[in-house]
């Protein structure tokens, strides 16, 4: 798989001649193995079709702000959420104007004022549109507020011209955003992650556990793995695909996962425990299957190790990161088993909303560490993922294991 493995990119197309290799982008994002949708000015239309790009992206193309159809299916600012990057290319001398003004009279401008994700700009314009100062204030102005430029190349231009202005080769973009997210920040950690619910036998048939998808700590696991981290994933019983470049250990009890868990200890750098561990277990497994009888039943529960308070008691503990799934008080709760289980760093979660927490693609999180936090509104899980793999990777050094 290319390092573009399941990134969201986001290409912006406007109009310019250069659109038309915007198609041979797509198919470089795609190779590289980016997931790719397309958003187009009116201009961009007019020197390429959206019907192109939609049978190359494979996704129908976004085009106006104001469109219920479109809004429905998926809305400019889920858009937004929705892209780890979003790649304008080629940028035109007006677009670039209107992104520095902080203009949000089309989807395009509007989805790059309301992302959070990396804004990248491929200029391609007349080499006198982009000598002149006005441009070059506003490139100017959007580089210091983070937007990154691609080129522009030096060249001969449709209109005759030779200088700078020519848009960036599709595969050197294409490069050039890869390289942005093969950042080695854990190179050769070992990081251990536990992830999904924990299963406590009733009886052969019947087991107590939670709604834990595992998605959360899988996309951990890829975000770890991407960073260039040795990394072991220890699963509860979940139906995900194991990421590429892990290797993973399947469980079913809190006690399948302590023991997992210690066996990785002394070959572990950092843990990260994203299970949802069931925190009681049935006293005794009933050997046969239970028989219905009396209206009422009574299970004698008892408590489980607490798995990740274990690794971060160790005298050779690792950079211990812990989650914490609440309703109420996030934060102050969050912070108070920060203590408790001595971690180095803790998920605070708020799980009783709709839109994120348990078995959702999404989650917003605040990340809590001794004097420090990052808040992460709501996001993909990828996004959450490699937001706390950099913050780890942040803080990894300042802490080393005690
Ligand atoms: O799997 P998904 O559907 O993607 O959902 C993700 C998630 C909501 C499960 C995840 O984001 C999350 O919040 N995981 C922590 C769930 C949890 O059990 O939280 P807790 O507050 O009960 O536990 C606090 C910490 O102690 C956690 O790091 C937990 O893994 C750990 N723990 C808890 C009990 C126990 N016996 N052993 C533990 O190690």
């Amino acid at each position: 798989m290319g390092q573009l493995f399941n990134r969201h990119v986001v290409l912006g197309i406007t109009g310019g001649i250069a659109a038309y290799k915007a198609a041979l982008l797509v198919r470089e994002l795609q190779e590289r193995g980016a997931k790719v949708r397309v958003v187009m000015t009116r201009g961009a239309t007019e020197f390429i079709t959206p019907l192109t790009l939609q049978a190359l992206s494979g996704n129908p193309v976004h085009q106006e702000l104001l469109d219920n159809e479109a809004e429905a299916a998926m809305g400019h600012i889920e858009l937004a959420r929705w892209a780890d990057l979003v790649l304008v290319a080629p940028a035109t001398a007006d677009f670039i104007a209107r992104l520095a003004a902080g203009r949000a009279d089309d989807l395009l401008t509007t989805l790059c004022l309301a992302t959070s994700a990396q804004v990248l700009v491929a200029p391609a314009m007349n080499q006198g549109m982009w000598k002149d100062p006005a441009t070059t204030d506003n490139i100017a102005m959007l580089e210091q507020r983070g937007t990154r430029l691609l080129g522009p190349a030096h060249g001969t231009q449709a209109c005759g011209d030779i200088g700078p202005g020519r848009m960036r080769e599709p595969q050197l973009i294409a490069e050039d955003v890869a390289g942005l997210f093969s950042r080695d920040l854990l190179d050769g950690r070992r990081l251990v992650i536990t992830a999904g619910p924990t299963r406590e036998a009733l009886d052969p048939v019947r087991y107590i556990s939670n709604h834990s998808s595992g998605k959360m700590g899988f996309a951990i696991a890829r975000a770890a793995a991407d960073a260039g981290a040795i990394t072991t994933l220890i699963s509860g019983p979940v139906s995900l695909a194991t990421p590429d470049r892990v290797r993973r250990v399947d469980v079913i009890s809190a006690e399948d996962m302590l023991q997992a868990a210690q066996a990785e200890l002394g070959q572990c750098d950092i843990f990260i425990a994203s299970a949802a561990v069931a925190d009681y277990r049935p006293v005794a497994a009933a050997e046969q299957k239970i028989k219905k009888s009396s209206e009422h039943m009574q299970i004698e529960l008892v408590r489980n190790p607490d798995i990740v308070a274990t690794i971060a008691s160790g005298a050779e503990r690792p950079f211990t990161v812990g989650f914490a799934a609440e309703t109420q008080n996030v934060e102050s709760y969050a912070l108070a088993k920060l203590q408790k289980k001595n971690l180095d760093m803790i998920v605070a979660n708020d799980v009783a909303t709709s839109e994120g927490g348990f078995n959702s693609d999404n989650n917003a999180a605040v990340i809590l560490w001794p004097g420090g936090r990052n808040e992460v509104e709501l996001t993909s899980k990828e996004q959450l993922a490699r937001i706390l793999i950099e913050t780890i990777a942040a803080r990894y050094p300042a802490a080393p294991a005690a």
